[in-house]
């Protein structure tokens, strides 16, 4: 989410950056793009920590060098969080993993991480497998009319049902889900719009917006609270991810979670899991059907692996190349191109004495396309991600899922579900855009495609 706005800052005046105007700070510079690309330019003339100022007088850092990275989100993470301007979306995901903080938050991913270690994902393969399938057999009555399709609509009906049915089987009827669905976009919607206030205020007036808000979010609570309390009276648990969190047990106090709290946490899940990865996806699709030599690799390695059967979880270590093109896609287009946090105590960042309070921005967008990390990095080489390819010239220069404790929970399921769609995808069709359609991104939140992104169908 990109929301940079913070309290007023102490910064040394010799931290470099753009000079701005009293008052309206850079606000000039920054409508001059789409947000990272200002920042990618910014700093490619005041390096890789700069210091950008907001309207009213507040500041921010942006940081695209990794070693300062490696410090933030790892060495000395305990002295940043995410910060009050995070909290916009509270009355959505409460205090789910994503925006808790310190023991609270560290009981609770220990509660959480064992569901999505690897060999836990391996289990859900098949609920993914046959998710993608369905979706493929939809697509039949497309394949090879000239009908075009939007395949970022589809990519997130996919994720949506990926995540609904990992989390709760099948306990929700297809009706439910769309619902669900529609409810979660609107609600995002809001969120993001709030974020984007210089001064937060709307959230405070009676509007039918806010009304509608309100009876959204009462509407999701309703659903995830009757799952919840069925599941907790029929006494059986499941085997989905509902299940896992409903039998976790802190393994100091032997507690579980109460309903509040799973609510949060199936809302932060649901929240997540799905754009990101559906984005990504659509982004790896549209780079596939304008690199057609990586394309004919992507099948080769398909059609080879996998001989025409469905994908099992073994398969997965073996789909190298299209696991590549999802890493390579997230280093490109990475979904949450920039994230905040905010320094609790003072701190030294490059020789730059912080104060308390301050905020940073996480540049994940900027080191993806770092020159001195990275060789050619406009370019879309998937081997750079190959066992023994040439990778990063640094661990923190790839972020794609953030790093350190605070690092993505779910980034093995959607390394998964990634690269068992891509190839389900390219087992059967092939997939181009159509006539003039160009890959462009998004002012928007998340990295996405503008006007989604259509394709025509053949079958293979
Ligand atoms: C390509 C897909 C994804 C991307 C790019 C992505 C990216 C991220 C990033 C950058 C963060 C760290 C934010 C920060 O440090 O402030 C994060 C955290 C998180 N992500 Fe993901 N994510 C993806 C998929 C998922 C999935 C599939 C799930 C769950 C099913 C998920 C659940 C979470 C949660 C719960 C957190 C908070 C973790 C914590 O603070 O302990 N994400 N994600």
């Amino acid at each position: 989410m990109i929301d940079p706005i913070t309290r007023p800052t102490s910064a040394p005046s010799r931290v470099p950056g753009p000079r701005g105007f009293p008052l309206l700070g850079n606000l000039f510079d920054l409508r001059e793009g789409l947000f990272h690309e200002v920042l990618l330019r910014m700093h490619q003339e005041h390096g890789d920590l700069f210091r950008l100022r907001f309207p009213g007088g507040r500041d921010a850092y942006v940081v695209r060098d990794p070693e300062v990275l490696r410090h933030v989100l790892q060495m000395n993470n305990g002295n940043y969080v995410k910060g009050a301007r995070m909290q916009i979306a509270a009355p959505l995901i409460g205090n789910g993993l994503f925006l808790s903080e310190g023991a609270f938050w560290r009981r609770q991913r220990r509660l959480l991480q064992p569901a999505f270690v690897r060999p836990s994902i391996a289990l859900l393969v098949d609920t993914m497998v046959q998710t993608v399938q369905e979706m493929l057999d939809r697509w039949q009555i497309h394949a090879g009319t000239g009908q075009p399709l939007n395949i970022q609509d589809e990519m997130m009906r996919l994720a949506m049902e990926v995540v609904t049915r990992t989390l709760f089987t099948n306990s929700l009827t297809p009706e439910e889900v769309r619902e669900v669905g529609e409810q979660f976009t609107f609600l995002l919607e809001v969120i993001s719009e709030r974020g984007q206030e210089i001064v937060p205020i709307s959230h405070r007036l009676p509007s039918r917006r806010n009304r509608r808000f309100r009876q959204a979010l009462e509407r999701i609570d309703r659903l995830i609270y009757r799952l919840i309390e069925d599941r907790r009276r029929s006494g059986e648990y499941g085997t989905d991810l509902l299940g896992k969190l409903l039998q976790a047990r802190d393994q100091e106090t032997g507690q579980g979670m109460d309903d509040r709290q799973l609510r949060d946490e199936l809302v932060t899940l649901f929240l997540a899991g799905h754009e990101t990865t559906a984005i990504t996806l659509t982004w790896a699709l549209g780079m596939l059907s304008t690199h057609p030599a990586v394309r004919r690799r992507l099948q080769a390695e398909v059609d080879m692996v996998l001989d025409g059967r469905r994908p099992t979880a073994p398969d997965l270590d073996r789909l190298t190349y299209t696991r590549a093109v999802f890493s390579e896609t997230l280093r490109i287009y990475p979904p949450l191109p920039v994230f905040m946090r905010e320094s609790v105590g003072p701190d030294e960042l490059a020789g730059i004495p912080i104060g308390p309070g301050e905020t940073l921005l996480i540049h994940v967008y900027g080191v993806h396309h770092h020159e001195g990390y990275w060789d050619n990095p406009e370019g879309f080489e998937p081997e750079r991600f190959l066992p023994g390819g040439r990778g990063p010239g640094h661990r923190f220069a790839y972020i794609p899922f953030g790093a350190g404790p605070r690092q993505c929970i779910g980034n093995h399921f959607a390394l998964a579900e990634g690269t068992l769609a891509l190839a389900m995808i390219h087992q059967r069709y092939v997939l181009n855009l159509t006539p003039g359609a160009k890959l462009e991104v998004d002012a928007v939140g998340t990295l996405r495609p503008k006007g989604g992104l259509w394709v025509h169908i053949q079958g293979r």
